[in-house]
């Protein structure tokens, strides 16, 4: 199965894919999360990178384009994935097309712009693994550290309001988009179209997964 998860900055992309990739066994292939390894480890990429996470703007579509598709001919990905956070702008979703990647679903979570500045304020996460709480709305079982490893959570650089501001922004422009070209592809079917299912993301973390799970099945 494989999946394009799309929706804005805060959305609950990440937090869905972790249901999603447990569920269906696929691997969850995260752009952010692939560019903010590279950022700690310290890397050419992760340098230049992290100058452009930190203002909101957007890595340069053929930097992420052969990163992806590096990414896939993994062979975890023989039964396919999940793209978190990719593709992010009508070349990487042309890109894919053209390199004859199928997709069976998009999936799109959709969530105002308010919401998500207060969303983003309180979120945290498990730099190792990538797994991500709310200090409100999804909280560890012990304050400030992981479920899983009890390693201490972060806060993420991009996280400020002025750089969510930026990413809402850069979102709307460069990304929304892709609504209209995969719902459209959808709506006209053929061999290759995916199925396009919107979500309303609001409600609790449990009712999307559910929603989503449904969907997918
Ligand atoms: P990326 O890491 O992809 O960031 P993003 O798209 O801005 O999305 P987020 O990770 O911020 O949000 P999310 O939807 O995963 O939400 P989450 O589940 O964490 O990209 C970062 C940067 O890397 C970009 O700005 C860009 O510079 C670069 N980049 C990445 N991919 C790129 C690409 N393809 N091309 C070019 N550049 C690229 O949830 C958010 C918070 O809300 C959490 O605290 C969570 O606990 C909480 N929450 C989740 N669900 C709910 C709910 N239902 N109710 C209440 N709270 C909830
Ligand atoms: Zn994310």
């Amino acid at each position: 199965m494989r999946v394009i998860l799309l929706g804005g900055p805060g959305a609950g992309k990440g937090t869905q894919a972790n249901y999603i990739k447990e569920h269906f066994g696929v691997p969850q292939i995260s752009t952010g999360d692939m560019l903010r390894s590279a950022v700690k480890a310290g890397t050419e990429l992760g340098i230049m990178a992290k100058k452009i996470m930190d203002t909101g703007g957007l890595v340069s579509d053929d930097i992420i384009i052969n990163l992806v598709k590096e990414r896939i001919t993994q062979p975890d990905c023989a039964n396919g994935f999940l793209f978190d956070g990719f593709p992010r702008t009508i070349p990487q979703a042309d890109a894919m097309k053209a390199a004859g990647v199928p997709i069976d679903f998009v999936v799109e979570i959709d969530v105002a712009d308010a919401e998500i500045v207060k969303r983003m304020s309180g979120r945290r996460v498990h730099p190792a693994s990538g797994r991500t709480y709310h200090v409100d709305f999804n909280p560890p079982k012990i304050h400030g550290q992981d479920d899983a490893t009890g390693e201490p959570l972060i806060q993420r650089d991009d996280d400020k309001e002025e750089t969510v501001r930026k990413r809402l922004e850069v979102y709307h422009e460069q990304t929304e988009p892709l609504v209209e070209y995969y719902s459209q592809w959808s709506a006209q079917g053929g061999k290759d179209a995916p199925r396009y299912i919107k979500i309303a993301g609001i409600g609790t973390v449990e009712e999307i997964r559910d929603q989503i799970i449904a969907a997918l099945n």
